[in-house]
């Protein structure tokens, strides 16, 4: 692994969406596309990290020196995935656009329609996979995102309370804005900071806040 202010750490990041079942040809998504998560992922390991990759069903290629890619479809591979990897990683960025709900019983067969009848779906809550990792004994040095569009660094700063976040970067969301589109802007809020990413490439946010996390979490490690 290469050098630079990650070097020799081991950096868990999800990336991508959820599909929760609906039965074996449907189900529901979000619009991540994975852009942010894969660029942040490769930019750990351009920092030295050795990186592992949870993604999301995504059309993206595993980034170049990334070390391992586990592939998941739903919120629950993802927690699963998550809880394998993170006792022996040293910080975890959760970029993954994890669906809230799933379908509580996803069928069996290809559902039917219902001669113009309504249909209605059952949904149950998915876990909290960055709340179930900042309870495990040991966490990892965590790292959330907030993708809202209004309120955002209200909205962002009490995710980071709720959650226990050591950072969480917060982007406005909507049309044109965000999801699916090569660009971004982020502003990074610690506990006690608070700090604006510019509106650039994706590619170049990642880097700006991968130094970022870099820094406080050796800051931490070291005060
Ligand atoms: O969906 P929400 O806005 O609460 O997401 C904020 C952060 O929490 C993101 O980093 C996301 O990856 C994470 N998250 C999670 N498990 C969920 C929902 C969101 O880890 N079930």
């Amino acid at each position: 692994f290469g050098d630079g202010p990650l070097r020799g750490m081991r950096v868990l990041v999800s990336a991508g969406p959820t599909f929760e079942d609906i039965d074996p040809v449907r189900y529901l998504g979000n619009r991540s596309s994975g852009r942010m998560g894969y660029a942040v992922a490769a930019a750990a390991a351009a920092a030295g990290a050795e990186v592992c990759l949870v993604s999301g069903p995504v059309c993206l290629e595993k980034p170049v020196g990334v070390a391992r890619r586990v592939d998941v479809r739903s919120a629950q591979q993802m927690l699963d995935a998550v809880l394998t990897e993170a006792p022996r990683s040293d910080i975890y960025i959760a970029a993954a656009a994890v669906g809230d709900y799933r379908p509580r019983a996803p069928a069996e067969h290809k559902m039917k329609k219902s001669d113009g009848q309504p249909l209605t779906l059952e949904l149950t809550e998915n876990p909290d996979i960055l709340s179930t990792v900042a309870a495990l004994a040991h966490p990892p040095f965590l790292v959330g995102f907030a993708a809202e569009t209004r309120d955002v660094e209200a909205y962002a700063r009490g995710k980071l309370e709720r959650k226990k976040l050591d950072l969480i970067a917060a982007n406005q969301v909507g049309v044109g804005m965000g999801f699916e589109t090569e660009d971004n802007a982020l502003t990074l809020i610690g506990p006690e900071s608070s700090e604006k990413l510019p509106r650039c490439d994706k590619r170049e946010l990642a880097q700006a806040l991968i130094a970022r996390i870099a820094a406080q979490f050796h800051a931490r490690r070291n005060p």
